[in-house]
């Protein structure tokens, strides 16, 4: 028998009252004094099967700002080691409108755009601004075109190497929204129907 569904009241916010699973990307960007801002987001995905990558971000943040000035931005998926690093990403402004914590963040040069990526990431995306999206509520879609990607050797997938040894080998980060996390190592083959196709 299927269990009771039970309806959620919408003036309350539903993504609270379940886990949803989602990657955690630390978005990079370049602010109006010359320094590099980083901060941590979980709504984030490749948009389609070619170049193109987005995010959801509030005008409110300084990497919405930054992305809208400066028309480009970098894409960090930190491994489940650099949880720490990827969460004081997020910490507070102080009174001079800086992100103190940011100094403690190992960075590394982006090799295409002017930005940074978080050191120690397993997968970095350069992307230029495609589009920016407004009006999902207070938040907006911001969509870029990736111009380059750099995989570390240990989480390449190599045709002489079993996906399934890959992951035990290199754990992925996923972020259980709200609030929790979780690092993924045990994986299956995706029972695909006989004559799928993409
Ligand atoms: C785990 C985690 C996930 C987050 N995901 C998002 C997100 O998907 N979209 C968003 O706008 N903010 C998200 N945030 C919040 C911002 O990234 C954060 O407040 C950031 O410090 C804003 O900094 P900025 O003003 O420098 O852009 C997330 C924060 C954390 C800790």
């Amino acid at each position: 028998m299927a269990e009771n569904l039970i309806t959620l009241d919408l003036n309350q916010p539903w993504s609270e009252r379940c886990f949803c699973v989602a990657p955690l990307i630390v978005v990079g960007t370049k602010e109006a004094n010359g320094e590099y801002n980083l901060a941590p987001k979980h709504m984030a995905m490749p948009l389609g099967w070619s170049n193109y990558f987005g995010f959801v971000c509030t005008p409110r943040h300084r990497t919405y700002q930054n992305i809208d000035r400066e028309r480009a931005f970098t894409v960090s998926f930190p491994s489940p080691d650099e949880v720490i690093l990827a969460s004081l990403a997020a910490a507070p402004r102080d009174c001079s409108d800086t992100k103190p914590s940011l100094a403690a963040l190992p960075t590394q040069p982006a090799s295409i755009i002017d930005g940074v990526f978080l050191q120690g990431a397993y997968l970095n995306l350069e992307c230029e601004l495609q589009q920016i999206i407004d009006g999902f509520g207070e938040n907006s879609l911001i969509a870029g075109k990736i111009l380059a990607v750099q995989v570390t050797e240990s989480a390449l997938r190599l045709s002489d190497l079993d996906d399934q040894d890959l992951l035990l080998q290199s754990p992925l980060l996923a972020y259980l929204s709200p609030g929790r996390y979780a690092k993924i190592a045990e994986s299956y083959s995706f029972p695909f129907p006989e004559g799928f196709h993409q």
